[in-house]
Order: C-alpha cells, then sequence, then structure tokens
C-alpha cells in the first residue's frame, strides 16, 4: 500500500460509525441523552451526583468553591474516608462475601479476597503503619509490583490519613529515590521481587540501592515476601517482613479517620517539561466522588460485575480504575501480576474466560501487540461474558480499534476510548457507551459537565476539522489541586498559557493537540510538550536527555519519540560524543544503560544515533520536530532555516543505514 491510499484508507475507516446494541443500552448505568444538558442546567450541582456516590460523614456545605481559583476546592465542609468508602460500607450493606479483588500470579496462582477479607487485612495493615509511627498526612512510599498488597497497603494509609506515593515498580532505583525525597517520604512499602515471563525478579536490591540515595533517614521499610524461597534476601534493621506484622496485628480494628474533603489522598509524580518528575496532588472528596461517576457513567461497573483494567497500579489508571472507583462501587475488580504473552499470548483470554470478565479496559498498544500476534489467541476462549471494552492513554487508531471490536467485543460491546490525564483523575473525553454513537479514533465528546474544547494558539475555537490545543475552561472534581509544595510551578504548567488572569479566567491547559469534528467528537493527536508516550506510559525527554549526559563519553544529547508499530512512539536518541570517544557500539550500550539505570527498561532508547553535531536554529535551539520526523521516516521538511542543515541529511542516511 502506497503513504497515499494508507491514509485514505485511515480517513475513510475514521468516517465510519457505529452505535451501541440495543442489548448494552437497554442495561447501561447511563442510558438518556439528556445527561449533557441536565449537567449544563445544574452546573455546578450536578456533580451532586458524583459525590451521592460516597458516603460522607459529615455532609459538604459548598459544590464548588472557586473564590481562589484556580486552586478549586470541591465539596468544601464535607468529611470522609476513602478506605471506609471502599470498604466498611460494603460490608455493613451486606457484601461481606462478594468479592473485591480476585488476583492471579503470573506463575498461575491466584488469590481472592472478599470484601470482608480485604477489610480484615487493610485494618490489620493499617495497624501495623500506625504501630511504626506512621501519622496523619506523613507520606508513605509504595514500590510495589501488581500483588494484592499494594491496593492494601493504599487503603491502609487512606484508611490513616496518611498519602501515598505510588512508584511504578518498573522504575529504577533513581526514580525512587527522587520521588521519596520530593515528597520527605520517610517509610517504604515494598516487597523482595516478582515474576516476569517467567523469571523471579529482584526488587529488594532495586529498593535498598534507592533508599540510598534518599537525602533524609528513613524510618522504616515494610517488606512483602512475594517470591518465598525463589529469592534469598536479608532485611535491615530498620526493615520489617510484611506478613509477620500483619499477623501481628491481625484482627485489630482501626477506625477510618474522618478525613476533609480537601484533605490529599494521593501524591502521583509524573513527567512534564522540564527533568524534575511533577507530584500531582488528589484530594479525597473531589477524586474519590469523580473515579466512582465515571467508572459507573463510562465503564458501566455494577457491583455484581467482575471488571478487569489490566493496566498496572503504579500509574494513574490503575489508581483511578482498578482501585478506587471500582472498589467505592463495591464491585469486583481483578488484578495480574504479569505480561500478556506468558506463557503463552492467549494469557489475557485465559484469565477473561475463566474469570467471566464482564469489562474490559486496556491500553491501544496493548490491542496492537494482540492484532500482531493473530486473532487465533481470542478465538480459542469464550469471550462472550465481556459486555463493554475501553481503551486508555495514547490515541488509538482506527484499524486497532476495529480490530478490538471484532476479535475482543464480537462487534456486541461497546467501546469507549477514554482520554484524560494524571492530573485530570478521571476520564474527560469519551463517549458514553450507552448513549452516544462510537467513531473509530475520534474520543468522543467531552463528559457531561466537562468543558473541553480545541483552540487556536490565541485560544479561539477552531472550525471542525482544523487542528488546535485541548482547553479545558470548567473545573471539575477529580482535578489536581496542586503540584505537591509548588503552586508555582502548578500554576506555570497548566493554567500561564490560555487563562486571563485579570479577568479571573481559567483555562487548563493539558499539552495536548486535537482536532474536532462537526458533531463536537475530539480526536486527539498527541502531546504538543517534551512528553512522549511509550506504550502508554509518560515520559519525559528531559528526563531522558539528562540520563544520557550522565554517561561519560557524551557531550551533548536530543531524545525524542518517533512512531512505532506497536508502541505507539519509542524513543530516539541523537548524541554528540565527547572528544576521544568512538561513536561505536560500546558507548551506545552504555548511553542505553544509562537510560535503564536511571529511568527504569520502558524508557529504554531504540536506536542510539552519534553525530558531530544536532540541527539547531541560527538562536541556538534543538530542532526536535526535524529529529521526530527522521526518526519516524517522515519527509523532511524545509530545513534553511537551520544553521546547521548538512548535518540533517548526515543524521538521516544514518539512521537509514541501521
Ligand atoms: C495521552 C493516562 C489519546 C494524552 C490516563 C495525555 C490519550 C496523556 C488518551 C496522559 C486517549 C491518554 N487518546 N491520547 N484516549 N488517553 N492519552 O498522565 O497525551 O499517564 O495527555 O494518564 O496520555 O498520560 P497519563
Amino acid at each position: 500500500m502506497t503513504q497515499e491510499e494508507a491514509s485514505l484508507e485511515a480517513r475513510l475507516e475514521e468516517q465510519e460509525q457505529f452505535e451501541p446494541p440495543e442489548s448494552f443500552v437497554e442495561q447501561a448505568n447511563v442510558s438518556d441523552p439528556g445527561i449533557y444538558d441536565e449537567f449544563e442546567e445544574h452546573w455546578p450541582e450536578c456533580w451532586e451526583r458524583a459525590a451521592d456516590l460516597l458516603s460522607w460523614d459529615t455532609p459538604y456545605e459548598t459544590v464548588l468553591e472557586d473564590g481562589d481559583a484556580p486552586f478549586y476546592e470541591w465539596f468544601t465542609g464535607g468529611e470522609l474516608n476513602a478506605s471506609y468508602n471502599c470498604l466498611d460500607r460494603h460490608v455493613e450493606g451486606g457484601a461481606e462475601d462478594r468479592t473485591a479483588i480476585t488476583w492471579e500470579g503470573e506463575p498461575g496462582e491466584t488469590r481472592t479476597y472478599t470484601y470482608g477479607e480485604l477489610l480484615d487485612e487493610v485494618e490489620a495493615f493499617a495497624a501495623t503503619l500506625r504501630d511504626l509511627g506512621v501519622e496523619a498526612d506523613d507520606v508513605v512510599t509504595l514500590y510495589m509490583p501488581m500483588i494484592p498488597e499494594l491496593p492494601i497497603a493504599m487503603l491502609a494509609c487512606a484508611r490513616i490519613g496518611a498519602p501515598h506515593s505510588v512508584v511504578f515498580a518498573g522504575f529504577s532505583a533513581d526514580a525512587l529515590a527522587t520521588r521519596m525525597n520530593a515528597a520527605d517520604s520517610e517509610y517504604l512499602v515494598t516487597c523482595d521481587g516478582y515474576y516476569r515471563r517467567g523469571d523471579a525478579l529482584d526488587h529488594i536490591s532495586k529498593a535498598n540501592e534507592g533508599l540510598e540515595g534518599v537525602d533524609h533517614e528513613v524510618s522504616d521499610v515494610v517488606v512483602v515476601d512475594r517470591l518465598d524461597d525463589a529469592l534469598e534476601h536479608s532485611l535491615a534493621s530498620n526493615q520489617h517482613d510484611y506478613a509477620e506484622l500483619v499477623d501481628e496485628h491481625e484482627g485489630a480494628s482501626v477506625e477510618p479517620v474522618t478525613r476533609d474533603a480537601e484533605d490529599m489522598l494521593f501524591l502521583m509524580y509524573t513527567s512534564g517539561t522540564t527533568g524534575q518528575p511533577k507530584g500531582v496532588k488528589h484530594t479525597t472528596g473531589g477524586y474519590l466522588a469523580y473515579t466512582a461517576w465515571t467508572s459507573q457513567a463510562v465503564l458501566d461497573v455494577k457491583p455484581e460485575d467482575t471488571y478487569w483494567c489490566a493496566a498496572d497500579i503504579g500509574w494513574i489508571t490503575g489508581h483511578s480504575y482498578i482501585v478506587y472507583g471500582p472498589l467505592a462501587l463495591g464491585t469486583t475488580t481483578v488484578m495480574y501480576e504479569g505480561t500478556p504473552d506468558y506463557p503463552e499470548k492467549d494469557r489475557l483470554w485465559e484469565i477473561v474466560e475463566t474469570n467471566e470478565v464482564d469489562i474490559f479496559y486496556t491500553a491501544p498498544t496493548a490491542i496492537r501487540a494482540f492484532m500482531k500476534w493473530g486473532k487465533e489467541y481470542p478465538e480459542g476462549h469464550d469471550l462472550s461474558s465481556l459486555r463493554l471494552l475501553g481503551t486508555v492513554g495514547e490515541p488509538i487508531n482506527p484499524r486497532a480499534w476495529k480490530w478490538y471490536y471484532q476479535h475482543i467485543g464480537d462487534e456486541e460491546c461497546p467501546i469507549v476510548d477514554t482520554w484524560w490525564q494524571t492530573e485530570t483523575g478521571g476520564m474527560m473525553i469519551t463517549t458514553l457507551p450507552g448513549v452516544n454513537t462510537m467513531k473509530p479514533g475520534s474520543a468522543g465528546p467531552p463528559l457531561p459537565g466537562i468543558d473541553a474544547r480545541v483552540v487556536d494558539a490565541n485560544g479561539e475555537e477552531v472550525d471542525a476539522g482544523q487542528a488546535g490545543y485541548v482547553t479545558v475552561d470548567r473545573p471539575w472534581p477529580g482535578m489536581l489541586r496542586t503540584l505537591y509544595q509548588n503552586d508555582e510551578r502548578f500554576l506555570a504548567e497548566y493554567w500561564q498559557e490560555y487563562s486571563d488572569e485579570d479577568a479571573d479566567e481559567w483555562v487548563y491547559f493539558p499539552e495536548d493537540g486535537a482536532k474536532i469534528d462537526d458533531d463536537g467528537y475530539i480526536t486527539i493527536l498527541g502531546r504538543v510538550d517534551d512528553v512522549i508516550n511509550v506504550s502508554g506510559h509518560r515520559l519525559g525527554t528531559m528526563e531522558i536527555e539528562s540520563a544520557v549526559v550522565g554517561v561519560e563519553g557524551v557531550a551533548e544529547a536530543a531524545v525524542v519519540g518517533g512512531d512505532h508499530e506497536v508502541k505507539g512512539e519509542a524513543v530516539y536518541v541523537y548524541a554528540i560524543p565527547e572528544d576521544g570517544y568512538d561513536a561505536g557500539d560500546e558507548l551506545e550500550e552504555r548511553a542505553i544503560q544509562g537510560v535503564v539505570d536511571s529511568i527504569g527498561p520502558i524508557a529504554k532508547p531504540e536506536e542510539v544515533v552519534f553525530t558531530p553535531e544536532l540541527p539547531k536554529t541560527r538562536s541556538g535551539k534543538i530542532m526536535r520536530r526535524l529529529l521526530e520526523d527522521i526518526a519516524s521516516g517522515n519527509e523532511l521538511g524545509n530545513t534553511s532555516t537551520l544553521r546547521n542543515p548538512d548535518v540533517v541529511d548526515d543524521i538521516a542516511e544514518q539512521v537509514e543505514d541501521d
């Protein structure tokens, strides 16, 4: 297929439309199209609908407090506890024996926790944390893979009012240290290791190495023994075995601490434009109400469902849609430890079949991998339990959408393509599966009550079909409240671009490009800042660059994202070797290892291209766009504005040769 044919096909496919099946609409939590107008007419009181999904210790007085915008406050005066809302109230309501978490380990063992059992273990661990000295508002860092003790620890923290900061287990020791330092966190919960493609991975060594980089005293470390004898490890004097502590506290009763709606529930560090990760702060009332509401309206979650979000809890998707949203609604949430292709490429479909999963939510990168592996893997399993499919994390191309629709959903499940961010706390732009027509490739209209628009550089709304930037003109309950201890950066990163401060008009800028069609459907085009999206994982190019220039023998580097068939985007490094160093395989290896050590294997560069110079504008700025085009194999535009146009051809030739 030529490029023109491919783009024509993509356009045609994009125009295709799908209606939600009648059988789905009939049972959907939300099926009345009037919901959009209802939210509009009653804004901001419409958000009471979300707050009403929760049990409040003290009712809130005001839905939205905007006196100090953009430091908005939601459900002010209200008090509640997130762990009570995710556990106790379901147990009290008679759902003690319903499964809360069903977990599958990579080697094949399973564990289930009923709501009653989960509450018991959360209380035992909450009592443990208290005994260790954790008090309300102390940040507890959780550096754990997909094992049940991770959500248990999150809920235990929430129970005693200690915000958690989860660090993705695939992140490096350095990344752990950076995050513990930034949050002044004195407590760590981690584990000995976990399974990946049949191997027992050592995690504790990485955690220990990270601890060495923490600049303050770490009081206590709790270590879950996931691997039994598969990995020998010893514990330092301030390190404790999780099971021993929980045994000691078995049967403990820990009253959920009443928290103000605006008290911090957790911190989540995410990548931004500068090298320093941003500590996104989410609060108890607004976040929990918003994740519960979107789980109900968009994911159509019902208490009797088995719901599976195949993400990692170390990212926001897992926080909002494996843990808080689904558990707040009292449903059964599935957790899987391992990779989709182990032991075979049908592992996920086997899990869907044996657990009779109703709702399945994953990332486009996974769908592209399934497509590549072939339809025979899902075909070998009975997937008829599925009712709804979802995607998140990056744009989904129409072809992958249709494959998902046909081969996983059997053309009977609506698909929700949900656009949102760590900062938004929950979904923002997506169809409502029981209401809207679906258009593959386009996320859909903004959710009811969400004022997302596509604007040009001046903030004017663009015409249908034109590309522009996403903005959100009104606040929403799940929004971040600030960047941890850095209000200034919060204002600069998200509000400066489009707000009119003098008029007290605040516009949130998510830093995504998009276009909008005549029906108000928004198609996300990707980040417009220095963030790249590798397999749905958000990585900062600046963080990667500083890792590369930290390698001995590298003088300067530029990092960009280039198109990748499965990952969506992949990391490409262009580097200038230092005088006296050979631009060969050895230096490339070390540069790659430098990135893995400093961030983690997810950031591993696809390729390191050595060049004597980087393409720069006359004012000395690196032309990243050009490097992106080279990495993606796109045609190169005009290079005459460069100070050193020749270098572009040299680099492009090298990339083609490889
Ligand atoms: C991208 C993940 C297109 C987007 C929940 C956003 C998407 C970034 C979609 C946030 C989608 C997320 N279609 N792009 N459905 N969902 N993105 O913070 O660029 O890890 O800004 O949150 O992912 O990534 P984050």
